[in-house]
C-alpha cells in the first residue's frame, strides 16, 4: 500500500499549530524547569507535554509509525526502517525559558531513513518552514527559492562561541580566520531555526560541534529541498540515530569552507 504523504503532511501541520497554541498558553503559567546532563541542558514541563501531545496524536492516527523524541516518550529506535517521526518539541529550550523567543518545534518524518517531510515552527513569530521531498520548501505557504552560491566575503555564517575553546574537531585558529574573512557571524541558540534560516536565505552557513538527530531532522529535509548541503564536519552524511557534528551550507560555500578552513 502506498503512503499518503499529503494526509501525513496535513495532520503534522494541524498538530504543530495546536502545539504552538499550547506553548503560547504556557507563557501565562509558571514553568517547571529541570536540568538534564548539565546546568545548560534544560527541560521544562512544556517540552514534555508537547512531546507527549504529538506522540498521542501519532499513535492514534498512524499506529504503524514510530517516534524518536528528545524527551524519551517515544519508541526505542535502533534502525530507521518504516516511517519514523523525529521530534524536538522545543528546540532552543534555554531561549524559551530566558528569552521567550528564538525557539521552534522541529519535526522530520523519514521513510526507511529518507527524509520525506520536514517542519520547523517558530511559534512566537508564527513562521512555519516546511518541505516535502521533491515538492519544494515553503515559509508560511510562500515557496522558498533554490539556494544560490555566495562567496566567503559576502557570507553570513552561524556559529557559537564554543569554537574558541580547544576541541577535537576543528582548529580554532582556522575558524578565527573564517570569522575574519566572512561578512558577519550570528548565533541564535536553536539549531532548527538556524537551519531554517539557511533554507530561507537569511544565513549562508551553520557550523556546530555536536547535535542530536531531533535537533537537525526537520531542518535537514527543508535545507536539502532548496539545494543546501547538510553533512558532518568531515563532509559525510549525518547519522540519524546518534550525535554528530553538523555543517549546513549553500552549495559552493560548503566545499570552500570545508577545504579551506575545516580540513586539517
Ligand atoms: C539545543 C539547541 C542549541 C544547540 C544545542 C541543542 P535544545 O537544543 O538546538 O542551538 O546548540 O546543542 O541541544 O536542548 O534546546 O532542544
Ligand atoms: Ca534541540
Ligand atoms: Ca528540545
Amino acid at each position: 500500500m502506498s503512503t499518503n504523504w499529503e494526509h501525513i503532511d496535513k495532520c503534522a501541520k494541524e498538530w504543530i499549530k495546536e502545539a504552538g497554541e499550547r506553548i503560547h498558553q504556557a507563557f501565562r503559567k509558571t514553568l517547571t524547569i529541570e536540568t538534564k546532563s548539565s546546568r545548560s541542558d534544560l527541560v521544562t514541563n512544556v517540552d514534555k507535554e508537547v512531546e507527549q501531545f504529538f506522540i498521542e496524536r501519532i499513535r492514534q492516527t498512524f499506529p504503524s509509525h514510530r517516534v524518536l523524541g528528545e524527551e524519551g516518550f517515544g519508541d526505542c529506535i535502533s534502525a530507521l526502517d518504516g516511517i519514523v517521526w523525529i521530534i524536538d518539541p522545543i528546540d532552543g529550550t534555554m531561549n524559551f525559558i530566558h528569552q521567550r523567543r528564538n525557539f521552534a518545534i522541529s519535526i522530520g518524518i523519514f521513510a526507511d531513513g529518507i527524509g520525506m517531510l520536514g517542519y520547523v515552527y517558530d511559534v512566537v513569530h508564527d513562521e512555519l518552514y516546511y518541505a516535502q521531498k521533491g515538492k519544494g520548501a515553503f515559509l508560511n505557504d510562500q515557496p522558498l527559492p533554490v539556494l544560490q552560491s555566495v562567496s566567503i566575503p559576502e557570507a553570513i555564517i552561524c556559529l557559537n562561541a564554543s569554537w574558541i575553546i580547544e576541541n577535537k574537531q576543528v582548529d580554532p585558529k582556522q575558524l578565527a580566520r573564517l570569522v575574519q574573512e566572512v561578512r558577519g557571524t550570528r548565533s541564535y541558540g536553536s539549531a532548527a531555526l538556524e537551519m531554517a534560516y539557511i533554507a530561507a536565505g537569511r544565513l549562508d552557513a551553520y557550523l556546530t560541534m555536536r547535535l542530536s538527530p531531533w535537533d537537525f531532522a526537520g531542518g535537514l529535509v527543508i535545507v536539502k529541498e532548496v539545494g543546501g548541503l547538510v553533512t558532518n564536519m568531515d563532509g559525510e552524511p549525518l547519522d540519524l540515530l546518534g550525535p554528530s557534528s553538523v555543517f549546513v551550507s549553500k552549495p559552493g560555500l560548503h566545499r570552500e569552507i570545508l577545504q579551506q578552513y575545516i580540513r586539517k
